[in-house]
């Protein structure tokens, strides 16, 4: 009663009045809001049956993006499915992604690799940043955070990474020319390479061959070995440790496979470490501008530095966070001849006479951040992330959220979603340029927020940044000539459905 006289008499008053209208009327709805704290059962969603049915038909896995859009068409921007014993709490609206990620407390769980934290257990390895949780992970990465978030620390891995480049582009020069009409097929296979080889670099200063002619055996099977222990990663954490007994083989074949990363890093690790030490008996000075130098000389003990550096090299190809990006940015590229033109002008224009860009001539290059920005918003790399939230009950769009529940974050409906951003299909790098875009800033999130988004995202962005800019200077990039549009499918993480193919014409 007393808010409702309140109310009448503010309508026509003096603003201290109508400053406490508005409270009431917040102080109202969180009332109401109180009551109407709803539980998972009355949360909407398909039955099991009509969720494996989703999954499994009409090529349900390699569509789970699609499903995101389906989901929230039909039932709103919060909705529950069940696989056998797990539950997922699907969030599709940028407002309520904030609202799980701004109560993930101290130390944020993803999901549980539970697989590779066996591996580590049984083989005595350390974890690294992908596997460890609570104060273990919170320590390591205050460690690596302290270098790889530092933009100052990063910009000064822009020469090591151009090297990497400058044998990008002689790859791709020799690639055309096999080819009468220039046209290179599977452009993303020769960016995975780069990406391996870009983050090998910056790691152990040290070249491991992807990009030569033939690349050597030792690093082939470190490529396959991350390859295979993708595939066996779901196998593994689907079957119960007692069936690995009766089944060995994709377990015995998943250890393998982690055997021998662990060995290449260490091979690569060892010997680097050793060469400095070598060089300091010598009374040489030591540079050490390479990752593995920093965590050794930060006090980081060896047996953590070997999981980290395993784990961080394949964090940053995760079978293709970099050639994802480089491969669709081209092919919209090719699909949009006068942004590819004004991009190019940019980068000539910062770069006056030189050709070779450093970091910070792509601090004045806003067309081409702007460009990455549009193309990990359309296809960002990881199309649903996760979060449990292991320590207590929390309270999202008004439903009560059970702690330990896994929640998937839905990026990619909320990057493709209308009301966030105007013809959502369409590649438009402009409207990252233009402030009047009302986009939420939790709309599109390719490298996550928080205490556990990308510890790479820094070094990426360059990476990708370097190549693109320095592609665009030597070719003119085209549409297949046979003009086949590709889509993305999701494999885990979203990659093209089939091969991009493009035309590649050097200036
Ligand atoms: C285009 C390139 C990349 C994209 C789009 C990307 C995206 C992401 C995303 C979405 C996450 C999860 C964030 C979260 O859960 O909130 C993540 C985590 C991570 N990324 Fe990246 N990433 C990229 C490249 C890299 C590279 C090159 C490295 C290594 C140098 C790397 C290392 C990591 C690590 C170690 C984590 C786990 C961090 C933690 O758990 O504390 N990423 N990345």
């Amino acid at each position: 009663m007393l808010q409702q006289a309140l109310r009448v008499s503010s309508r026509s008053a003096s603003p201290l009045l109508r400053c406490a209208d508005r409270w009431l009327d917040s102080l109202g709805s969180r009332q109401k809001e109180g009551k109407r704290v709803r539980t998972l059962e009355e949360m909407p969603g398909p039955s099991a049956l009509g969720f494996i049915w989703d999954l499994f038909a009409k090529r349900g896995l390699a569509r789970l993006h699609e499903l995101q859009l389906e989901g929230r068409k039909r039932y709103g921007p919060m909705w529950k499915a069940s696989f056998g014993p797990i539950l997922t709490v699907h969030v599709a609206e940028p407002e309520l992604i904030e609202q799980v990620l701004r109560q993930e407390g101290q130390h944020p769980i993803r999901s549980d690799l539970s697989s590779w934290k066996d591996y580590r257990q049984l083989r005595g390895h350390g974890y690294g940043l992908l596997t460890a949780e609570g104060e273990e992970w919170q320590s390591v990465r205050s460690l690596l955070g302290k270098h790889m978030l530092r933009p100052k620390a990063v910009e000064a891995y822009d020469s090591t990474l151009n090297k990497v480049v400058t044998d990008l582009v002689a790859k791709l020069q020799l690639r055309k020319q096999q080819h009468s009409s220039g046209v290179i097929t599977d452009i993303a296979e020769e960016f995975y390479r780069f990406g391996l080889e870009g983050i090998s670099s910056v790691l152990f200063d040290s070249r491991i061959g992807c990009l030569e002619p033939v690349i050597p055996v030792e690093t082939e099977r470190f490529i396959k070995s991350i390859n295979t222990m993708f595939v066996m990663t779901l196998l593994t954490m689907a079957m119960p440790a007692w069936l690995h007994r009766l089944f060995p083989k994709p377990w015995d074949s998943f250890c393998r496979c982690w055997d021998y990363m662990f060995q290449f890093a260490k091979g690569h690790i060892d010997q680097r470490l050793t060469e400095e030490a070598e060089k300091m008996a010598r009374g040489e000075e030591v540079q050490g501008r390479y990752l593995t130098y920093f965590l050794s000389r930060a006090g980081m003990p060896i047996k953590s530095v070997y999981s980290n550096v395993t784990e961080l090299l394949l964090a940053g190809v995760d079978t293709v966070r970099i050639s994802s990006t480089l491969s669709w940015s081209l092919y919209e590229l090719s699909r949009h001849p006068e942004i590819q033109s004004s991009l190019r002008a940019e980068v000539l224009r910062v770069l006056g006479d030189r050709r070779l860009p450093t970091a910070a001539d792509v601090a004045a290059m806003p067309l081409l951040k702007a460009v990455v920005k549009e193309i990990h918003r359309l296809y960002p790399v990881i199309p649903a992330n996760a979060r449990v939230i292991a320590d207590r009950n929390i309270t999202v769009g008004g439903y009560l959220i059970p702690r330990n529940t896994l929640i998937t974050l839905c990026h990619y409906a909320t990057s493709r979603d209308p009301a966030q951003f105007s013809e959502p299909d369409a590649f438009v790098p402009q409207r990252w340029l233009n402030r009047k875009e009302g986009k939420h800033p939790y709309a599109s999130l390719p490298f996550g927020v928080g205490k556990r988004s990308c510890i790479g995202r820094r070094i990426a962005e360059l990476e990708i940044y370097l190549a693109l800019s320095r592609i665009l200077i030597h070719f003119d990039v085209k549409q297949d000539p046979k003009g086949v549009v590709v889509k993305p499918m999701t494999r885990t993480l979203l990659v093209p459905e089939s091969e991009i193919n493009l035309q590649f014409i050097e200036h």
